[in-house]
């Protein structure tokens, strides 16, 4: 292209009309070179129009190089090309000062650049009234097997359907794991795994047979056990269901104090990124309600509605492996291992349920919470089933004793009331803690 300017320069000095031609060349070659800068791909609705035109504009520069024949209709599409693409580098040049400035105030907003955005799915018509529905049941990832060979192989074992019942234990709570796994035997839920924190907890595991899992030393993590405080060792649980998860099993992780009485995989209904049991005690607490809020001295406007739940129990919830659920476990690990000290179920209710706002950016994950009467917390147990005869025909999937202290005798008391049909077996019990 440069030779072919300095040749028509030559010829060009002979007219005024050559010279004209050369400036157009010479625009023309700048204005190719532009777009090739801002649009090398072609992502622009105007590419192919600027493309067809730039190849009429060098096809016409070489016809014009090669003959001598130069036609004023030849000159006057030259002009009419060059203006039409001038205008057209305007545009552009708006156009990209616009997504600058954009691009811009966004990372002013966000206060980081890397801020991704991703939309998903095609566009599609939105059908008729009623039969329209959000998603949400999201892609899995896909597995990657290099995070954890070692795991992997336990999973492939372990694992039915790809999904796995997860305990994490420690020597502390071995007398209600004993509990944990006898129910879970009894049920025969082949799928479950214990995440062995120490010898005592893997010998036990060896001596009953139950599957278990010990973690590689991991200093980032180990650090945080070792010397963390208890809100921040209640934080490895997140960390170490990442790696499930990234190696595509769905994980439905289990405290110690819940004994199993049916397979919840039969109960699970997989449509949600976290679907989690409910600290609950009826409908409206465990599954959503208006609390009307009541300012007398606002008169006329003194009703304010507000929106309550009682929290999910991060003691007993189902992943699936899909994005929003990884960055639910990031975002909680990540908030407990930094001051202020926070509660682990109160850092991921917070994270799932708060929305998008002025300088934050909510999780936006699907979420259901299980039947509580199938997933019952304790409360619902000592308060209110074991008092109804027509409940107490109930057989639930599970019983969490998250709701007391008392937690072994409790939990071998439902055994007894549930598996080996001891009526009175709850009796003893008050509603509550003693104190
Ligand atoms: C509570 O919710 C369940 C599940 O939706 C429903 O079947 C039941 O009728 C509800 N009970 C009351 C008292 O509203």
């Amino acid at each position: 292209m440069a030779g072919l300017v300095g040749r028509r320069d030559k010829h060009a000095a002979q007219s005024v009309r050559g010279s004209r031609i050369a400036a157009a060349i010479a625009v023309g070659i700048l204005l190719g070179g532009t777009f090739a800068f801002l649009y090398p791909h072609g992502f622009f609705f105007s590419n192919h129009a600027s493309q067809f035109q730039g190849r009429r504009l060098a096809k016409s520069i070489l016809q014009i190089g090669e003959t001598t024949c130069e036609t004023s209709e030849r000159v006057n599409m030259l002009k009419s090309d060059l203006a039409d693409l001038s205008t057209k580098n305007d545009e552009l040049k708006k156009q990209v000062r616009d997504l600058t400035q954009k691009v811009m105030a966004a990372e002013q907003k966000n206060g980081k650049s890397e801020q991704e955005v991703v939309v998903v799915g095609e566009q599609q018509k939105a059908g008729p009234f009623g039969t329209v529905k959000g998603i949400r049941t999201n892609p899995v990832v896909l597995p990657d097997e290099t995070v954890n060979p070692r795991l992997l192989k336990i999973l492939k074992k372990v694992a039915v359907k790809n999904e796995l019942i997860v305990v994490l234990a420690n020597s502390n709570v071995k007398a209600m794991l004993e509990v944990w796994f006898a129910s879970i035997k009894k049920v025969g839920i082949p799928n479950h795994l214990v995440v062995a924190l120490d010898n005592g907890i893997v010998d036990f595991c060896k001596e009953n047979d139950v599957p278990f899992y010990t973690r590689d030393p991991d200093e980032d993590i180990d650090s945080v056990a070792k010397t963390g405080g208890n809100h921040a060792v209640s934080g490895l649980k997140f960390r170490i269901l990442r790696e499930f998860l990234q190696l595509g099993y769905s994980v439905l992780l289990s405290d110690v104090d819940i004994v199993y009485l049916q397979n919840p995989f039969d109960h699970i209904y997989r449509d949600s990124d976290v679907e989690s049991m409910s600290d609950g005690h009826d409908n409206m607490t465990a599954y959503g309600y208006n609390d009307v809020s009541d300012d007398p001295s606002m008169g006329w406007a003194r009703y304010a509605h507000t929106m309550r739940i009682w929290v999910y129990n991060s003691g007993f919830f189902y992943l699936r492996p899909t994005l929003p659920a990884i960055e639910l476990l990031d975002r909680v690990a990540d908030r407990l291992s930094h001051p202020p000290p926070a509660w682990d179920q109160a850092v991921f209710n917070e994270e799932l349920f708060f929305p998008s706002y002025p300088g934050y950016v909510g999780l936006h994950a699907s979420k259901r919470t299980m039947d509580r009467y199938m997933f019952m917390n304790s409360k619902t147990l000592f308060t209110q089933v074991r008092k109804d005869d027509n409940l107490k025909k109930l057989k639930p999937v599970i019983v969490h004793l998250n709701y007391h202290p008392d937690k072994l005798p409790r939990m071998k008391a439902v055994m007894e009331f549930y598996v080996n049909g001891k009526q009175d077996a709850l009796e003893p019990f008050p509603d509550g803690s003693d104190w």
